[in-house]
């Protein structure tokens, strides 16, 4: 199944994916208790290495598991109560640091 686009991002900042002045490099957005939003330019390829199609600058990318669009979100995780682990804490280096 061809992933629909409904839901490719929505939010500010998205537009139809084109030619551009000048070409803004990727964001990875963790979304709390939601999709990653990818900005910027970049492709988006299949285990076949074949491109994902997509219309938008900005993607919204499952990650609760349960899309029916994947690899795009369609906004299921709010269905089955999707939780994200809490941000660390500022002064913590994070996981794998010394
Ligand atoms: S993160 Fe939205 S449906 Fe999975």
């Amino acid at each position: 199944m061809t992933p629909t686009v409904g839901h490719e991002g929505g939010g500010p900042g998205t537009g139809a994916v084109g030619p551009s002045a000048a070409a803004e490099p990727p964001r990875i957005i963790a979304y709390p208790d939601g999709p990653l939003l990818v900005r910027g330019e970049f492709e988006i390829v299949g285990p076949d290495g074949r491109p994902v199609p997509r219309s938008r600058r900005t993607v919204a990318l499952c990650r609760c598991g349960v899309s029916s669009i994947k690899p795009y979100c369609d906004g299921t995780h709010r269905l089955v109560g999707f939780r994200t682990d809490p941000p660390e804490p500022a002064d913590d280096a994070g996981p794998g640091t010394p």
